[in-house]
């Protein structure tokens, strides 16, 4: 039980974070004497590139308007032909669908592991056709995928290796940032993620000829290096402006402030939930740096007795900011069960590309983890005191919910 019946055990508000302050201000500010804030060789998009290679030292990068774009970029750079299959995860924003989809590919969904909440390397690897050209591995929450198995799966079938990194800044696979070991790699500066500019993203690779694709893709296949303006295949304009490099300029300035924390108060986390009767705790190997852009872990609805729902209005009744996760796998969302893609139709498959029918498509795993985990916002203004409130109150109410017999 809580201490008092009306006193909740995690008695102080929801910590938040001032995420942008001076240094955002004084870019910004420096960008408004500008003449120009178009980015290319713009000084604040000059100083973004910078910023981000001294962290993640990738020799083409594109700024872009958001995650979705970087990973539309990425796809688009890569050329594959209408019907090429890209695997990914049952589990991610549809962000890391978009372009698969718009590309004229057919992204094909694999279930995850139940204690990471990634993609198993074992099931990435049942999951590959004659048709598979690329694999989107989502580093989801923050946690990394088994980045070597995935790099010898591609290299061993002769597939592009693509990271979303949405949700992984700081991430670390070993010594190893997330981002730094596919062939390319993409990440998300909206509202939500570790930083953020409100809207933005950012692709990059170290091939030549895929990184010089990133660029004119994702200018209205404009040649900037050239100068010269003659369009030879459809792109798009996903460019960042000025103000928002300069912002997410000094975003990158905090990197290392921002995920740091997340990664000791994720691990305290872990810690203190190891032995709590009926709570799993995510799965996180000792040698990796995951850098928590929420917290998930599982009930054993079994062993509690209660339901998700029941389990989580107890939490925040004890003044846990707790809810569930996403209502759905991505397969299960309507536009895949409808397969609308474009206007009612789905062009890759009238063309007899695919026989996909996502009607069919069933991840068990990805299901029963969407309807027993718990999600925690997460933050770095998240104390070490708050923390183990917290920690208190999932104590407390798995104790309190627990069969008799458990
Ligand atoms: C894993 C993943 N990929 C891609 C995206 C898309 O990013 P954006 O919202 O910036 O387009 C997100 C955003 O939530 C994400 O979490």
């Amino acid at each position: 039980m809580s201490d008092s019946a009306s006193t909740p055990i995690v008695d102080e508000p929801f910590p938040l974070p001032r995420r942008w302050g001076a240094e955002e201000t004084e870019r910004l500010a420096a960008a408004m004497q500008q003449q120009s804030l178009f980015y290319w060789k713009g000084p604040q998009t000059e100083a973004l590139l910078a910023a981000f290679r001294d962290i993640y030292p990738l020799q083409h990068l594109f700024p872009c308007s958001s995650g979705t774009a970087s990973v539309h970029l990425a796809i688009a750079a890569c050329k594959f032909k209408p019907g090429a299959e890209v695997l990914v995860p049952a589990i991610t924003d549809m962000g890391s669908c978009i372009g698969i989809l718009h590309q004229l590919l057919v992204p094909v969904f694999v279930d995850i592991d139940p204690r990471t909440y990634n993609v198993p390397p074992e099931k990435l690897k049942a999951a590959i056709t004659p048709r598979t050209k690329a694999i989107l591995a989502v580093h989801l929450t923050g946690t990394p995928v088994d980045l070597d198995a995935y790099r010898d799966i591609a290299d061993e079938h002769d597939l592009v290796l693509i990271e979303d990194c949405a949700q992984a800044w700081g991430t670390k696979y070993g010594d190893r940032y997330t981002g730094t070991v596919g062939d390319l790699a993409c990440w998300s500066f909206n509202d939500y993620k570790h930083l953020s500019c409100g809207d933005g993203g950012m692709v990059g690779t170290n091939d030549d000829a895929i990184g010089l694709h990133l660029g004119k893709w994702g200018d209205k296949c404009y040649n900037r290096i050239t100068g010269i303006r003659n369009p030879d295949e459809l792109a798009y304009n996903y460019r960042m402006s000025e103000p928002l490099s300069a912002v997410c300029t000094a975003q990158m300035g905090k990197h290392d402030a921002i995920v740091g924390p997340r990664t000791a108060r994720g691990r305290q986390l872990n810690a203190a939930l190891a032995d709590v009767p009926g709570v799993l705790p995510p799965h996180i190997r000792e040698e990796d740096t995951p850098t928590f852009y929420n917290y998930i872990f599982r009930l054993d609805l079994e062993r509690l007795g209660c339901s998700q729902d029941e389990f989580i209005a107890a939490l925040v009744a004890e003044g846990v900011n707790a809810n569930s996760y996403l209502p759905d796998p991505v397969y299960r969302y309507d536009l895949f069960q409808n397969h609308n893609f474009f206007a009612d139709t789905w062009p890759v498959r009238e063309m007899g590309l695919t026989e996909m029918d996502y009607t069919k498509v069933v991840c068990p795993e990805s299901e029963k983890f969407l309807n027993d985990c718990v999600q925690l916002p997460f933050n770095e203004a998240m104390t070490e005191s708050y923390i183990a409130k917290v920690a208190r109150a999932i104590r407390t109410v798995a104790s309190r919910l627990l069969k008799p017999s458990a």
